[in-house]
């Protein structure tokens, strides 16, 4: 039995809103622009940004937003293209890669895609392509 490569099953997760209901692509990306951050609820109910690649797709991955220091969420803060985190000050890059401590590691990973006009989010087991390491969350 080989399992899907994406979709709802192996794991996968369809995002939710802030009322718990499906996520539409379509309607995703209707109002938002390239480089727009976006949290959903991801896997396991872990807030995650979902990231517009453009006006037709998102980022193949999305980003936890669970600071790796004490839990708090981290808000995405356009102006200075970073995610900083409100609690005690730690900064990641773009992609969540961790840039400023306290934050001992990055943001976690999940891989994000699409099936029936639905964002699908999956666990991320493979290499974080941020650091090269394995996946500290997996
Ligand atoms: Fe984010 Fe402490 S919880 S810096």
């Amino acid at each position: 039995f080989i399992p899907p490569a994406s979709g709802g099953a192996g794991g996968g997760a369809t995002a939710k809103d802030e009322l718990g209901n499906d996520v539409s692509l379509a309607k995703f990306l209707e109002n938002r622009n390239a480089g727009d951050r976006t949290l959903v609820q991801g896997l396991k109910g872990d807030p995650t940004y979902i990231v517009v690649e453009n006006k037709e797709a998102i980022k193949d991955y999305g980003i936890n937003a669970i600071c790796t220091h004490l839990g708090c969420v981290v808000p995405w803060n356009v102006a200075e293209n970073k995610f900083k985190c409100p609690c005690h000050g730690s900064q990641y890059d773009e992609t969540g890669k961790v840039v400023r401590g306290p934050a001992p590691l990055s943001l976690a990973l999940a891989h994000a895609s699409s099936a029936d006009d639905k964002i699908v989010l999956s666990p991320w087991t493979e290499t974080d392509f941020r650091t090269g390491d394995a996946p500290w969350w997996a």
